[in-house]
C-alpha cells in the first residue's frame, strides 16, 4: 500500500516517518521548498524530540519528500492531508490551504484512472468535509465521492512535544465517511499498521470533525476550570491547588489529567480550536456560555501574572524581570498563542527591562521581538540582577533550579505559575500561583 501524506508539519511529518520506518511506502508532499530541503538534509524544520532520529530512519527506508503532489495522486492508495487550518484575524478557522489543496487534488484526479481515498486529518469546523472539500474536490476532478475517489475524515490527537509517541500509541482512531467501502479501506489500513486493541470509533464526516473540536474544548475546559479555582485558592490562606487537583483526580469521573493549574494555555490548538467553536456556534443560533466563559478565563490568567507583580515587585519601570520559558510547552520551541509572549507584550510598553530565558524557543521569540527584550542561553544569566523572575513553562531544566541559582539577584522575587520549585525560604519572596499565603 503506499500513502500520500500532504503537509509536513507537526502532524504529517511525524506521521509519515513513522509509517515508513513500520515499512510503508510513503510520499510526503509541501509547498514549502525551503522545508522540503531541511527534510532532505535529515533535519526537521521544528524541534520536536524523536522526529529527527524517526525521519532520518524513514528517509533511508522507504519515505521520498517533495513539492509535488501529482505523484501522490497518480500513485497513492490513501492520501492523507496534514496541512494547517490556521486562525485568521477575527477568529475563523482559515481554510484557505486545504482547500487549495483540494482543488490541485481535484484537477489531478480529473486526469488518473487511479482511485484513492483521501482522508482529511486536518482540524475543520463541522459540516466542511462533507460541503466545502467535498464540493471542491467533486467540482475539479469532475469524479463523485464513492466513484473515482474516496473521502474519509480522520481526525489527529497528538500533542506537540509527545508527537513520535502520540503517533506510534494514539489513545483513539476516529474514522469519519459515509462510503462503508472507503471507510473499511482506512479501518483496515490501520488494524495493519497500530495495535488491535486501540478503540476505533467509525462514524460519519461531521461527528468526526465534532469530535475533535468537542475533545479540544474538553481539554480547554478542564484547564480553565482548575486555573479558576486556583485563582480562588490565591486568595484564599492555606490552599494549596495542587493538592486539590490531585484530590478531586482521584475520582475517576474527573480523573487527574490536565488539572495542572498555571499562566493558561497557550499553542497552536486549544485557544484556536475554542475561538473556532464560539464561533460555529454562534452562527448555528447556539449561544456558547460555557466555552466563552472558559476563553474569557483564560485570557484573564495573564493579568493574574501582572497582580503578582504589581504586588511583590509594584511600579515596573526600569526594573529588570527575568522570563523563564517561552514556548508554550515544555520541549517545544512553539511559541503561537504562548502566554510567555503575551505577558511580554504587556510588561513592554510599561518600560520594564526584560531578560528571557527558553531552552529552544529564544530565536522564535527574536523574530518577533527582536532587540525589545535581553535573551540568555544560560539560565544563571538570565537571572543576574534581576528583581523578579516569572517561570512560566515547566521545562526540566527549571524543575533542577536550586536556591543558589538565585543568588546573584538583586531582588529575590520569584513568582512560579507553575509551582514546581515549591521554595520555603525567609530569604525569598517565593510565590507560587495557587497557593493562598
Ligand atoms: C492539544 C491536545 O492536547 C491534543 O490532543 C491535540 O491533538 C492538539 O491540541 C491539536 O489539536 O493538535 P497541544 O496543543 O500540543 O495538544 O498541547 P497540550 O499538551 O494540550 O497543552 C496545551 C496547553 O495547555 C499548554 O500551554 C499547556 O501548558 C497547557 N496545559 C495543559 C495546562 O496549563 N494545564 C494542563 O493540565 C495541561
Amino acid at each position: 500500500m503506499k500513502i500520500g501524506i500532504i503537509g509536513l508539519g507537526f502532524v504529517g511529518l511525524t506521521f509519515a516517518s513513522i509509517l515508513a520506518n513500520k515499512g510503508n511506502h510513503v510520499i510526503g508532499v509541501d509547498s514549502n521548498k525551503k522545508k522540503i530541503e531541511i527534510i532532505n538534509s535529515k533535519k526537521t524544520p521544528f524541534y520536536e524530540p524523536e522526529l529527527q532520529k524517526n525521519l532520518k530512519n524513514a528517509l533511508k527506508k522507504k519515505l521520498i519528500v517533495s513539492e509535488k503532489i501529482q505523484d501522490v495522486v497518480e500513485t497513492c492508495d490513501l492520501i492523507f492531508v496534514t496541512v494547517g487550518t490556521p486562525m485568521t484575524s477575527n477568529g475563523n478557522i482559515d481554510l484557505k490551504n486545504i482547500l487549495n489543496v483540494c482543488k490541485n487534488l481535484g484537477k489531478l484526479l480529473l486526469k488518473t484512472n487511479n482511485s484513492p481515498v483521501i482522508i482529511i486529518k486536518s482540524t475543520v469546523i463541522p459540516g466542511t468535509t462533507v460541503n466545502q472539500i467535498k464540493n471542491t474536490l467533486e467540482k475539479n476532478s469532475k469524479k463523485k465521492v464513492g466513484d473515482g475517489f474516496g473521502l474519509i475524515t480522520n481526525p489527529e490527537f497528538l500533542r506537540e512535544g509527545k508527537a513520535v509517541e502520540d503517533t506510534l500509541y494514539p489513545h483513539l482512531i476516529v474514522i469519519g465517511g459515509i462510503n462503508d467501502k472507503n471507510r473499511d479501506k482506512v479501518i483496515k489500513f490501520y488494524k495493519k499498521n497500530y495495535r488491535s486493541n486501540i478503540p476505533l470509533v467509525s462514524t460519519n464526516n461531521t461527528t468526526a470533525e465534532m469530535i475533535k473540536y468537542a475533545n479540544n474544548s474538553f481539554l480547554a475546559t478542564k484547564i480553565s476550570f482548575i486555573n479558576n479555582i486556583s485563582n480562588l485558592c490565591q486568595k484564599t490562606p492555606e490552599t494549596n491547588i495542587d493538592d486539590i487537583a490531585n484530590a478531586i483526580g482521584i475520582d475517576p469521573r474527573i480523573g487527574k489529567q490536565f488539572l495542572n493549574a498555571g499562566p493558561g494555555f497557550g499553542g497552536s490548538c486549544l485557544p484556536k480550536d475554542l475561538k473556532a467553536m464560539i464561533k460555529f456556534s454562534k452562527r448555528i443560533g447556539e449561544e456558547p456560555i460555557l466555552l466563552k466563559a472558559v476563553e474569557e478565563t483564560n485570557m484573564l490568567q495573564v493579568k493574574k501574572i501582572l497582580e503578582q507583580i504589581d504586588k511583590y515587585l509594584g511600579k515596573v519601570k526600569n526594573k529588570k524581570i527575568t522570563i523563564l520559558g517561552l514556548s508554550f510547552k515544555e520541549e517545544s520551541d512553539d511559541i503561537r498563542e504562548s502566554v510567555s509572549i503575551k505577558l511580554i507584550e504587556k510588561l513592554i510598553p510599561k518600560q520594564a527591562i526584560i531578560s528571557v530565558h527558553d531552552p529552544k524557543a529564544n530565536e522564535n521569540t527574536k523574530i518577533i521581538f527582536g532587540d525589545k527584550i535581553l535573551y540568555f542561553k544560560k539560565i544563571d544569566d538570565a537571572l543576574k540582577e534581576s528583581q523578579c523572575v516569572i517561570i512560566m513553562t515547566p521545562w526540566k531544566q527549571y524543575l533542577k533550579l536550586k536556591k543558589i541559582n538565585f543568588q546573584k539577584m538583586r531582588n529575590k522575587i520569584i513568582i512560579d505559575t507553575r509551582r514546581i520549585l515549591n521554595f520555603k525560604d525567609n530569604e525569598m519572596t517565593y510565590i507560587g500561583l495557587g497557593i493562598g499565603k
